[in-house]
Parts: C-alpha cells; sequence; structure tokens
C-alpha cells in the first residue's frame, strides 16, 4: 500500500475526476489507515511504498504491477500523468525480492486490469490495458489469460466492475463487459453474484476478498447483503475521500503473491 501524503485531483483521466475538486488529505490519510488496520486485525501482513511527491495516483497501488508466484512483472500506465509509477513500483518490487520482476513491454496498469482466480488470470481492456499486454502477461507466468472488453467509462480499469470473492468466483456488473465478454464470464462463473449499477457505482466491486472477508465499500450496502447470502463476511471501510481520484480498496491494495 501507498500512504496518500500527496493524493490531489490534479487532473482528470477517468470520469471520477473533477479537476479542482479539493481533496483533504488528512481525511484520505485517515480513510486509508482504517483500511491498512482491516487488513492487519484480518491477519493480513501489510508493507508500504514510499510516496512520491508529484504522483498523486501513486495511493492506487494496485495499479503498480502485477505479481504471480513471487514474480512480477511491473506496470506501464496508459496515461503520461502516471508514467513514472511505473518505475517507482517495479524498484519496490525488486527490493522486495522479486528478482524475476520485469518492465512490461506493452500499456499494462497491473492489478487494475489483471486479476487472479484460482488458476486464470482475468485481463481487462478497452481504456487502459492493450490486448498485446495480455499475451504478455500469459507469455511471462505461463497462466491462462481471459482478456474481457470494457465498455462503460466509469468502470475503466476491470477491478472496478468486477471482484474476485475466493479461487473460483467472481461478483460483477454485467453491463460493464461487452456482450460476448459478458457470455464468456456467465460460461467461467455460472454461479457468480451480479451486481447492480448502486453497488458499482460507489465501486462496491472494487473489493478485496481472503475468500471468506469481503472488503468493500461501506456504500455497498446491496452487494454487502448479496455477499453474506452467499457465505461471504462482508467487511465495510469508506474510502470516500479516495473516489474522487477514482479509486476504493482494491485500487489501494497491490496484492503480492508468493
Ligand atoms: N486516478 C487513477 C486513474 O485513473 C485511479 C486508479 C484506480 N485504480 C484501480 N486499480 N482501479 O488511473
Amino acid at each position: 500500500m501507498c500512504r496518500p501524503d500527496h493524493f490531489a485531483v490534479a487532473y482528470a483521466i477517468n470520469p471520477w475526476m473533477q479537476v479542482g475538486t479539493p481533496v483533504d488529505v488528512g481525511l484520505a490519510t485517515r480513510q486509508w489507515e482504517a483500511l491498512r488496520r482491516t487488513y492487519l486485525d484480518l491477519g493480513h501482513e501489510v508493507e508500504l511504498i514510499d510516496p512520491v511527491p508529484g504522483l498523486p495516483d501513486m495511493v492506487y497501488a494496485a495499479n503498480g504491477g502485477l505479481v504471480v508466484g513471487g514474480r512480477a512483472i511491473g506496470a506501464r500506465f496508459a496515461y503520461p500523468e502516471r508514467a513514472a509509477e511505473g518505475p517507482a513500483y517495479l524498484d519496490w518490487l525488486v527490493q522486495a525480492g522479486l528478482e524475476d520482476a520485469r518492465e512490461p513491454e506493452h500499456v499494462n496498469e497491473g492489478e487494475g486490469d489483471f486479476l487472479v482466480v484460482g488458476g486464470l488470470i482475468l485481463a481487462g481492456t478497452g481504456f487502459r490495458t492493450s490486448p498485446a499486454a495480455h499475451a504478455e502477461v500469459q507469455r511471462f507466468f505461463g497462466r491462462r489469460v481471459v482478456s474481457l472488453q470494457l465498455v462503460d467509462p466509469r468502470f475503466y480499469h476491470l477491478d472496478t466492475a468486477l471482484a474476485v470473492l475466493d479461487d473460483a468466483n467472481v461478483a460483477y456488473l454485467p453491463e460493464a463487459f461487452s456482450l460476448s465478454s459478458r457470455q464468456v464470464l456467465e460460461s467461467l462463473f455460472p454461479d457468480a453474484i451480479l451486481a447492480d449499477d448502486r453497488d458499482a457505482e460507489v465501486l462496491g466491486l472494487n473489493a478485496v476478498s481472503d475468500g471468506r472477508h469481503v472488503v468493500l465499500a461501506a456504500a455497498a450496502t446491496g452487494l454487502a447483503t448479496r455477499l453474506r447470502a452467499h457465505g461471504y463476511v462482508p467487511v465495510p471501510v469508506d474510502l470516500s475521500e479516495l473516489l474522487k481520484g477514482g479509486g476504493g480498496v482494491k485500487c489501494c491494495t497491490l496484492e503480492v503473491r508468493p
């Protein structure tokens, strides 16, 4: 995770961002701290990367890379405003001992667009990560990558439209995907939890699950009810200040998978 010391809405690269929106860094930090506390209380280890001045979106650590089986691929951002985050996160991954960490060739926004479900990697495209990066990730990790087409600009990263719940199931907003991608999701996950626009509008799908506890936006009450009905334990947190940049729980979290 990356403390939001330099968080701001200094440019607009997604529909959630309005340049000039005042941001309360103190509040953002308290909300972010509560998320970190939640992970610690659930028994997870949390490591921190130093925030870099001038990189207001660096708090969204999920975009910094993809780590699977102790190997990592870094990020190459679609917008120049975030470009310098790529090397910053890659350095961290190398220093964390991931010797095989390498820079990607194609535009790749890390776990914003790549989500691991058991042995499978789901990959989003349409707004940020390029389809060429999907092939690159498949080659690098030797795992099956399933490409999914995002169609709603509000849900510009895969992790805003789909949440991984455990090794075999997901929750998603069907309308965020093209028709053919919806068919792919239906056949891969016949028992998926379907979210509605109200859940997605508060970035409720931008969640982190350990297979049982699902940490998600407190405002996503409908999704929380459905998760509970399916045997999961929703753990609500409020990241309203960080929503001004278009990110939530999952965006603030890069999972370092051993
Ligand atoms: N302002 C950031 C951007 O538009 C938000 C990134 C959110 N991260 C995520 N994993 N969805 O790039």
